[in-house]
């Protein structure tokens, strides 16, 4: 089961908005915990001294705003991937939501972001974190929350699709940060990245960008450019 705690007080959640995120829990084997602090849910580590994670929206959005009035979008390898280009900027299906740092990266660039995510408790951080937040960006954003492959079959009208699977990382020589720590012990690893990949290439739009690790092979195959940062690697397919 999963605990929510507001104001002191412990909620109810035998409601069926609760059912996935009480199933996921009984598969974990543990009980998640999830508090409400500044206006939405955080939830709880596994490990006594860690603080609980959560996204913060508009804070991210507004240390963007920040550091793009000094810094050109153009250094940007995630923009330069998506195509961002003078006062171009493409409509963007981000397939993979996660703790939402790519996808908050890009409504601060100024693109249209549709941003899907299927895991229960992902869903439900990002859910309860849009509630309040109130960035003139967010204009920009639409959430689907769900499978990537159902919103696929849909045909979305976007230039783009961006895709970061979770991953093995063999390359990681040092602990991986709390969060992605957490993130991984409740996600664990996409399986199914290689046939969402073919899926999206198959919609031949103008560009797919697949997110790996710098040192990782492709997903599947040869990108047509590939955009090298320090730790992170963008490969992009353009349609053919
Ligand atoms: C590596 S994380 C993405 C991190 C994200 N780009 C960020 O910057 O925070 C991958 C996320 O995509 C989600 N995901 C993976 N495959 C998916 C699929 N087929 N449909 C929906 N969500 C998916 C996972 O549940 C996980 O939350």
């Amino acid at each position: 089961m999963i605990k929510l705690i507001k104001e002191g007080r412990i909620l109810p959640t035998n409601g069926p908005e609760f059912d996935d995120l009480n199933k996921f829990s009984g598969q974990l084997g543990r009980e998640l915990v999830f508090e409400w602090l500044e206006g939405q849910y955080w939830l709880h580590s596994d490990l006594p001294r860690e603080r609980p994670i959560g996204i913060e929206i508009d804070k991210e959005l507004f240390r963007h705003e920040e550091y793009f009035k000094k810094s050109s979008l153009q250094k940007e390898l995630l923009a330069r991937a998506v195509g961002v280009k003078g006062p171009y900027r493409p409509k963007v299906l981000d397939l993979t939501a996660g703790m939402l740092g790519d996808c908050l990266l890009l409504l601060s660039f100024g693109c249209e972001v549709w941003a899907c995510e299927r895991h229960p408790v992902i869903r439900f951080l990002i859910e309860s974190a849009l509630m309040n937040a109130q960035h003139p960006k967010l204009k920009l954003l639409h959430f689907l929350p769900g499978e990537a492959s159902s919103i696929l079959e849909a045909a979305p009208s976007v230039d783009v699709i961006y895709f970061d699977p979770m991953f093995e990382d063999a390359n990681e020589k040092t602990s991986p940060r709390k969060e992605m720590r957490i993130f991984r012990s409740l996600v664990g690893s996409d399986e199914d990245a290689v046939q969402i990949f073919k899926k999206s290439l198959d919609l031949k739009l103008k560009r797919l960008v697949v997110k790996r690790p710098r040192q990782s092979a492709c997903l599947f195959r040869k990108p047509s450019v590939e955009y090298i940062g320090k730790s992170t690697r963008y490969d992009v397919y353009f349609s053919v």
